[in-house]
């Protein structure tokens, strides 16, 4: 019966062919021994080569396969596709996430500000000053975003050169937030403008908290934008999302939104943006009339931060109006506005009353020296910090007259049921709904449409020596 041994000898050859197995241990050791034989050879192959090398050379004490290797663990993909001395670094420094936007940010961190008197800061590239010359480069590795200067003549490996002007935003806030978005955005106009929009920018290039933004969402900023730079010029942002690294031919980085921009610049910029987008929305200028007309529009919300008694609200502003001679009250709600609706709107309009919110970053498209009147829902006055300035900031800016507030005390209504001192509260009171103080509201109105009716007089005295609209008579660079 030979069946069995040759049935016992394939099993045992079976086992043989599994002898790297950690089962058997004696198998191991072999196994183990061999390994340190050949890791020997290796080593002392590798030793004879560098002694080649040194011999014969003074290279590094490594094998050049070795030292790659070691770069490559150290500093993935992009330092070895470097030419020697561009160095890539992340354009966000964590390290300074506690002091993000102080100093040169913790965007592009090692970069000094250029700072011009009165100039938001920025950084241009290629230039002595911030880059020695050397062109701004920018990559991706997967999940990080860097950046390196590199002269034009030894560009990383794989670099794509983008031709032209770049502008390159860095923004702590959301582009979509009309606020934030105006003030990331208005550098680049002021720049445009100090430049006498000779160059025009070839791409943009977003970035939020260091990470690519790939479009401007908010239909008002990009209307705002294409406007000012034209549809072909803000529609180009770049994605930034192929592979290797980017160079700019030339681009202006800033990160500060507008920083220390001073107060003339800021003028001037407002100014520009009316005036372009009064012209991008074809306003024809209205034939001044003789007599003193005050503009009155009441912009209401629905929703948060709606009054609860729109009705009543429209009455008393109807009633005060309704006692100024010239004075004309218009009712509008901005949800179902186009942006160039909103700019025709404010143009139409000397007094601004309104809920505290984003549809006030409009007031810039009224006349210079309009009036604003704002309404904020309980709580705001004590919890919300300087957030709750921001349009006395806008109206600052674009020389408005900002009229003060209405900030609703709340009577009879629900306490926030955590402590009515601490900052979480805020979220709790925030969108209220508001309601109202005829008194109040009645002398306020009275008031600032007094004030109103005696400055377009004086329009009027001055215009019938002048004959001239300087209000109304823009020029858009
Ligand atoms: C940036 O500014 C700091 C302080 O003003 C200075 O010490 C440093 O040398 C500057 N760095 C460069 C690259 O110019
Ligand atoms: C990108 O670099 C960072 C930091 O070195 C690393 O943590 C990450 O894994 C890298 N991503 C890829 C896809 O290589
Ligand atoms: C303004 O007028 C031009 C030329 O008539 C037209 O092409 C454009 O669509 C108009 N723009 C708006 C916002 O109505
Ligand atoms: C906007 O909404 C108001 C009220 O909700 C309505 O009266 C008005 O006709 C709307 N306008 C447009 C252009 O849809
Ligand atoms: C409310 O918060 C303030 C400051 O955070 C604290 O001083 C006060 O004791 C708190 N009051 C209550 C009733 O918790
Ligand atoms: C508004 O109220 C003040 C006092 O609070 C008063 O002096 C003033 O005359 C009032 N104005 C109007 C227009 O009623
Ligand atoms: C705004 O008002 C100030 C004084 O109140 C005046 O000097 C200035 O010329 C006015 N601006 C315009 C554009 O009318």
């Amino acid at each position: 019966m030979p069946s069995p041994p040759s049935h016992r000898h394939a099993h045992r050859s079976l086992f043989k062919q599994r002898s790297f197995s950690p089962r058997s241990s004696s198998h191991a050791h072999k196994f183990f021994i061999n390994f340190l034989i050949i890791l020997t050879c290796v080593l002392l192959t590798l030793f004879h080569i560098q002694t080649l090398i040194k011999s014969s050379t003074s290279h590094p004490p490594w094998p050049p396969l070795i030292h790659n290797l070691i770069r490559d663990f150290e500093l993935p993909q992009l330092t070895t596709d470097a030419a020697d001395d561009v160095q890539f670094l992340p354009l966000k420094d964590r390290r300074l996430a506690k002091t993000a936007m102080e100093g040169n940010t913790w965007f592009m961190s090692s970069i000094n500000d250029t700072k011009e008197k009165g100039e938001a800061e920025y950084l241009r590239f290629p230039s002595e000053e911030t880059s020695a010359g050397r062109l701004l480069c920018v990559a991706w590795n997967g999940t990080i975003n860097y950046y390196a200067l590199a002269p034009a003549a030894a560009l990383p490996r794989n670099a794509k050169l983008l031709a032209g002007l770049t502008f390159i935003s860095d923004s702590y806030y959301s582009y979509d937030n009309l606020f934030h978005g105006l003030t990331a955005m208005s550098p680049f106009v002021a720049w445009h403008e100090r430049m006498g929009f000779a160059v025009e920018p070839a791409r943009w290039v977003l970035y939020q908290q260091g990470a690519v933004r790939s479009k401007l969402a908010s239909p008002w900023v990009r209307s705002l934008m294409e406007a000012t730079f034209g549809r072909a010029a803000i529609n180009r942002i770049e994605q930034l999302d192929g592979e290797g690294p980017s160079c700019f031919k030339e681009a202006v980085v800033f990160r500060h939104n507008q920083g220390s921009m001073g107060k003339e610049r800021k003028e001037k910029v407002y100014d520009l943006l009316r005036c372009k987008a009064r012209a991008y929305c074809n306003l024809t200028i209205a034939e001044a009339p003789a007599k003193a007309v005050i503009r009155l529009t009441l912009l209401l919300r629905t929703g948060t931060r709606s009054f609860k008694d729109d009705a009543a609200v429209i009455k008393i502003f109807q009633k005060e109006c309704g006692k100024v001679d010239g004075c004309k009250l218009k009712v509008a709600l901005p949800n179902n506005l186009t942006f160039c609706d909103q700019v025709k709107l404010m143009s139409e309009t000397d007094v601004l009353a309104s809920p505290h919110g984003a549809q006030l970053t409009n007031m810039f498209f009224m006349d210079k020296n309009s009036s604003i009147m704002e309404f904020f829902p309980r709580g705001w006055r004590e919890l919300a910090g300087v957030g709750q300035y921001v349009y006395r900031w806008v109206a600052d800016w674009s020389r408005m007259r900002h009229h003060g507030a209405w900030y609703d005390p709340g009577h009879g209504e629900r306490e926030c049921p955590i402590n009515a001192t601490a900052s979480s509260c805020f979220s709790f009171y925030k969108n209220s709904k508001l309601g109202h103080d005829e008194a109040f509201f009645s002398n306020w109105t009275a008031r600032v449409l007094g004030e109103m009716r005696l400055y377009k007089l004086d329009l009027l005295s001055m215009k019938s020596t002048t004959n001239e609209d300087e209000t109304q008579n823009c020029k858009c660079g």
